[in-house]
């Protein structure tokens, strides 16, 4: 099976596949006590072509896909921040054809592009075909905590000193992402602006893009404006919280998010290759 380049007309039998492919993923790995897997919502399908389709404008040579005579077979997409980061932004194979050996060369024709790249990072599914492909890749695979459920306001910390940012604030955020990450998310602050508001904290030490659930990007250059700049996100939530992606490298999330009484679960894993867990950092699912 011949793999090439993505194009933009991919992108919608792209959004697809992986839909089908996680939708059967959560299936397989689903426990007694979790909620039903569930189809990505119709916002949450253009969000991904929206921001898949302005990869191919940016880190073309990250993104690839394979066709079978059946269509679409599986495809990779990653990005390049700042030369120094590479990130797997999202990766499937259609079901019936997955754990044949297809994943292993989107993989490895995605990190072509990482090549130079010093550090290295992907939020991993609980599918064991990835996290063996991802192993193997030589990442070091970190288990995650997602924190949820509906706030008692009446438990809410009341936080100072953070307001809601704007575009002039970007360069702090970047030169914040590079202390805590290594690499700015650059261009990708469109794609998190329409996904969440930017929230700052008034010194320059942190910032967080917040949806109406919970954060879905939070950093810091100190545990106290990690903590405030969280139970400012909680504050911000209407209807069921969730906080994902907290690995054990962030006690201090685990402890707001106990503070404010949300449950614990385990949910997916943080793989870094070149660098650690960044501590004071909750990272985005697909642009890390
Ligand atoms: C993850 C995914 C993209 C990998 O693609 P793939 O074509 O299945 O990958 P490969 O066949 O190259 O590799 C899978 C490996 O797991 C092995 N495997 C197959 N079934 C397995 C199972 N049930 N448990 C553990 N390993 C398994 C395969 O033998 C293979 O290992 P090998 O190369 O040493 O033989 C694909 O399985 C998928 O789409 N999963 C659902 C979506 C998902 O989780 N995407 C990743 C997002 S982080």
């Amino acid at each position: 099976m011949e793999i090439r380049p993505m194009d933009p007309e991919d992108v919608p039998l792209a959004q697809q596949l992986s839909d089908d492919a996680f939708y059967e993923a959560a299936v397989q790995s689903r426990r007694a006590s979790d909620p039903p897997a569930q189809r990505r919502s119709e916002a949450r399908v253009a969000s991904w072509i929206a921001r898949t389709t302005k990869f191919l404008a940016t880190d073309a040579e990250g993104c690839f896909v394979a066709y079978d005579s059946e269509g679409l077979a599986g495809f990779a997409a990653s990005i390049r921040r700042d030369d120094v980061l590479w990130i797997l932004s999202t990766f499937a194979v259609r079901p019936g054809l997955q754990g044949l050996g297809l994943g292993k060369r989107l993989l490895d024709a995605a990190m072509t592009y990482g090549s130079g790249c010093p550090r290295w990072m992907l939020s991993a599914s609980d599918d064991p075909k990835a996290l063996r492909r991802y192993r193997l890749a030589g990442f070091d695979l970190h288990p995650q905590l997602m924190l949820h459920g509906t706030i008692d306001r009446s438990l809410l910390v009341a936080v100072d000193g953070v307001r809601e940012g704007t575009a002039s604030d970007l360069d702090l955020v970047d030169d914040i992402d590079r202390k805590v990450r290594g690499a700015g998310h650059g261009r990708d602050h469109a794609a998190l602006s329409a996904a969440g508001t930017l929230v700052v904290d008034t010194a320059g030490r942190g910032y967080a893009y917040t949806e109406l659930s919970g954060p879905i990007l939070l950093a810091a250059l100190d545990e106290s404006t990690a903590i405030r700049l969280m139970w400012e996100c909680l504050a911000r939530t209407t209807g069921p919280a969730t906080v994902g992606h907290v690995t054990g490298a962030n006690q201090w999330a685990v402890d707001v998010g106990l503070a404010a009484r949300l449950a614990i679960g385990a949910e997916g894993l943080l793989g870094v290759r070149g660098m650690a867990p960044p501590s004071l950092y909750l990272h985005h699912g697909a642009l890390l």
